[in-house]
């Protein structure tokens, strides 16, 4: 590789095209309890679990199967019954072998009355496999509550522990099913909390719960519309001032690519709907941000703050520069979409965050426009956000060995630019002294070079941020994926050198023996 290239290092590796396979679960459990019957809900079959299917088993002393003989006439088939526990009692979930990893597990509770029992006034902890899932908890009307653990044995148990002399506790219906490969990823997420940048460690062995899913800028969207049977509601009653932001809307189905975001981590109708700027508003000055406060129910715990994104507004690449901010701390300065798309318009992506949340209550997140924008293109956006509560949080301020990671980065980056301005230099002296023909071939030990692997596709980290070093097919230079593959011996652990903001860097060698430190960023189903 020469100093020229080096110089003009902006990769856009050739994506493995995206594969529209719907997503199969490889575990997947829907139970209607206290039931003989099978009940659909959105199409989706929920089996008696009096009827015991095959890799359930229900270990409860004293267990009622209630039903509800009153029920309103739009409550589902799924909700006229219930099963009561009146001591310890557990559902055992096996697991397949090849199977374990991060679940999606989801809680029915809908209360009626019905014998001796009002189901309003039950109260009761929930536990998974020793993790408190609720605690103290009573359900007075419809809820649903949704929770990602992992799962490394072969057995789910979820245990039902009634409180109280004569309590007793309930449930309506359980989900149980495995996330996507690559749903939740250890070194994703951004730690926020002001004191600059790091990275959140071990985040799949939380047990995370859903806060809220809003799908910003448009309509409601239920488990018919979502690959993973999730609900979207709309952001209207988050924005701190509407008048603030517009909605976005295109009706061209979105470019998804292999390792940016999937449809499983947010179907089309999220990335195809926005809030954008108002800035047809004339009373607002030129420069605000949008914001949104998310209450949540818990002060003092941190969340996982999912953003997604999707750039519908731009009529062409790298004309949007944006800031997102969480909790009035900066999360992300700078956002341009297209970097992070390599080079495609309108391809969802998304960032993890993992915030410190204050004693308000509330997780506040802004998008305002960049230093980077240019005058006439002053805009930002959100597509989508979700809020999850980190049940059970561990080793969250183990911090200075993640700043440490971090000056080892810059020190990367720093030595590359050191080396490419002495190649400069050298050929520079070349050309003019001597005149020789060519340059050296090969820069040895030129440090690592920065790229940037979103699954199949990478690129270069030097230009990102800058809005100068723009990416044409001139200054591109394309390495097949599977040589990124070959230069880090398919991402081997033992080749680690660090975990980036929203990936894990590597260390390889090209086949021309060029080293580069390869930073693999969010999910990908491809490898
Ligand atoms: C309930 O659904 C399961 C799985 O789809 C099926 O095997 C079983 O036969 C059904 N039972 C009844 C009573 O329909
Ligand atoms: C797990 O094993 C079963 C057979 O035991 C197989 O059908 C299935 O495809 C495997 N799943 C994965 C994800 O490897
Ligand atoms: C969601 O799915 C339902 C049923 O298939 C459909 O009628 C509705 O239009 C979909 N909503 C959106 C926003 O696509
Ligand atoms: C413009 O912004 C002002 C101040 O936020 C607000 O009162 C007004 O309703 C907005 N007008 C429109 C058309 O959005
Ligand atoms: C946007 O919000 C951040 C965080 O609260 C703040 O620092 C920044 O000044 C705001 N920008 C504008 C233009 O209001
Ligand atoms: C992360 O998890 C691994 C294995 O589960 C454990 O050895 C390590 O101590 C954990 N690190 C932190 C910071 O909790």
């Amino acid at each position: 590789m020469d100093a020229q290239s080096l110089l003009l290092l902006v990769l856009t590796f050739f994506s493995l095209l995206f594969s529209a396979k719907p997503f199969v679960p490889s575990n997947y459990f829907l139970l209607n309890c206290g039931s003989n019957a099978n009940a659909s809900l959105y199409n989706r079959v929920f089996v008696a679990d009096s009827v015991k299917p095959s890799s359930v088993s229900l270990s409860a002393e004293r267990s009622v199967s209630l039903t509800d003989k009153n029920p309103s006439p739009s409550s589902p088939i799924l909700y006229r019954t219930a099963r009561v526990f009146t001591a310890v009692s557990s559902y055992e979930f096996y697991i397949k072998r090849n199977g374990t990893g991060t679940h999606l597990v989801r809680l029915h509770f809908s209360p009626f009355k019905a014998q001796d029992f009002n189901l309003a006034s039950a109260r009761f902890d929930v536990l998974a496999n020793g993790f408190l899932l609720l605690r103290g908890f009573s359900a007075y009307n419809l809820v649903l509550k949704e929770f990602l653990l992992r799962i490394d044995g072969e057995v789910l148990e979820i245990m039902f522990s009634p409180l109280g002399n004569s309590g007793f506790a309930f449930v309506s219906a359980i989900e149980v099913f495995s996330a996507p490969k690559d749903f939740i990823i250890d070194d994703g997420a951004r730690l926020i909390n002001g004191n600059g940048i790091e990275s959140y460690k071990n985040l799949t062995s939380q047990v995370l719960e859903t806060v809220h899913r809003v799908n910003v800028g448009g309509l409601k969207l239920t488990p018919f519309n979502d690959s993973l049977w999730r609900t979207w509601i709309p952001d209207d009653g988050f924005l701190v001032f509407e008048s603030a932001a517009k909605r976005a809307a295109t009706t061209h189905v979105p470019n998804y690519q292999n390792g940016g975001a999937t449809r499983e981590i947010g179907p089309d109708n999220v990335y195809m709907t926005a809030q954008e700027m108002n800035r047809d508003n004339s009373t607002l000055n030129g420069i605000f941000n949008i914001t949104w406060d998310f209450r949540v129910g818990s002060l003092g715990v941190p969340h996982l703050v999912r953003l997604h994104f999707c750039d519908i507004v731009s009529p062409a690449l790298n004309q949007l520069y944006f800031n997102v901010y969480i909790n009035d701390f900066s999360a992300y300065k700078d956002l341009d979409l297209s970097m992070l798309t390599f080079h495609v318009l309108s391809s969802p992506v998304y960032l993890d965050f993992v915030v410190d949340s204050d004693d308000s209550g509330v997780i506040r997140v802004s998008v305002g426009p960049s230093d980077l924008s240019t005058p006439s293109r002053i805009n930002a956006i959100l597509n989508g956000a979700e809020i999850m509560r980190l049940v059970n949080p561990i080793g969250l301020h183990a911090k200075s060995e993640k700043k440490s990671i971090w000056i080892l980065v810059g020190f990367i980056v720093g030595g590359f630019l050191i080396c490419c301005l002495a190649a400069a230099a050298v050929l520079l002296m070349f050309k003019c002294k001597k005149k020789k023909p060519k340059p050296p071939r090969r820069v040895e030990s030129a440090g690592w070079t920065q790229l940037r692997v979103y699954g199949g596709s990478s690129y270069s980290r030097m230009s990102e941020g800058t809005g100068t070093t723009s990416p044409g097919p001139n200054g591109s230079l394309k390495i097949p994926f599977v040589d990124i593959q070959a230069a880090t011996n398919n991402f081997d652990k033992s080749l680690i050198i660090g975990m980036g903001g929203f990936g894990t860097v590597y260390k390889g060698v090209l086949k021309d023996n060029t080293k580069v430190a390869v930073k693999r960023v969010g999910n990908d189903t491809g490898l």
